[in-house]
């Protein structure tokens, strides 16, 4: 099935990429990287003469750099005549932009999408998208695959569920927070946070319409960026006389000392999957991502 495949392990996904290629017991190409003082990259590669190239690149911060990063190892496989073009980005960026919320705003996913696709990719694999609306920018083919159910066996296996309850701190992620409840079969609330579109300013509904003191909650959310939505829900369910909290998502970015801001918000644990390399990266990705190159095929 894959005779002729090759993984190339982007810069920013090595360790993925590694464990992909050992899943799949196949060679793996890591590209030799240098960065340059005024930040630019050069990467160099052996050739990959007509093989079926499946790079792993996640485009986590800095995101434009990893996105260059990207598009010159398609260019590269593209010019060794690759016979076909897998690109698996763990956690595809500037997806939050998928509509123009304020007038004049551009559509970055739409963006990223046509560069991918102008490079000339076959498949686009990735993880967890911020909504599924960002999916139809795209008409290379895309598969997004969920993290949920991983992330749900890692609860089941290393957390006392007792007096919990799921909580998604806004209405765009309830469908996540609805599959994950499910899994675990515990009850969900969903709190109201509304984001200034102009000064980024997150505030959350404090009436959560639901008696919660002395249970314990388990925040679900698709990424953690700055923390500031998480700490906001943490204050919200404090107030409300909340056990204890841990966070769970797919994509740690922590920017802005984001995890000990909301550590020391009172969560006790933050949990995420490996799609961005960070401490809390304690669920792998490796698997449903290599079964999802097996479905492919
Ligand atoms: C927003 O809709 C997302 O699902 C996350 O809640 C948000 O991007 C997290 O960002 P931050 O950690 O900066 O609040």
């Amino acid at each position: 099935m894959f005779e002729n495949s090759v993984v190339i392990a982007g810069p920013a996904s090595v360790d993925l990429a590694r464990s992909i290629s050992h899943n799949l017991n196949l060679k793996i190409i890591e590209p030799e990287l240098k960065i340059f003082f005024d930040g630019e990259s050069k990467l160099r590669i052996p050739s990959v003469n007509n093989k079926d190239c499946i790079i792993v690149q996640s485009l986590y911060p800095p995101p434009d750099r990893h996105i260059i990063q990207l598009l010159m190892i398609i260019h590269k496989c593209k010019k060794d005549h690759a016979s076909k073009i897998t690109v698996i980005i763990p956690y595809m960026a500037y997806a939050r932009q998928d509509k123009a919320f304020l007038d004049g705003e551009i559509i970055s996913i739409a963006v990223l999408a046509q560069l991918i696709e102008n490079f000339g990719v076959d498949e686009v694999i990735t993880v967890d998208i911020h909504q599924e609306v960002s999916l139809s920018y795209f008409s290379t083919k895309i598969k997004n695959i969920s993290a949920i159910p991983l992330l749900a066996d890692y609860i089941k296996n290393n957390v006392t569920l007792e007096k919990s309850f799921i909580i998604s701190p806004d209405a765009g992620g309830i469908k996540r927070a609805e599959k994950f409840a499910q899994l675990l079969e515990l009850p969900i609330l969903c709190l109201k946070k509304k984001r200034d579109r102009k000064t980024g300013f997150v505030s959350i509904d404090e009436n959560i319409g639901m008696k919660v003191d002395g249970m314990n909650a388990i925040l679900i959310d698709d990424m953690i960026s700055t923390g500031g939505s998480i700490v906001k829900a943490c204050e919200v369910l404090k107030k409300q006389k909340i056990g204890n909290i841990i966070v769970f998502c797919t994509h740690a970015i922590l920017v802005d000392n984001a995890f000990d801001k909301i550590i020391n918000s009172g969560v006790k644990e933050i949990i995420s999957t490996n799609s961005i390399p960070s401490i809390c990266s304690k669920v792998d990705l490796s698997l449903i991502l290599s079964d999802a190159l097996v479905n492919a095929n």
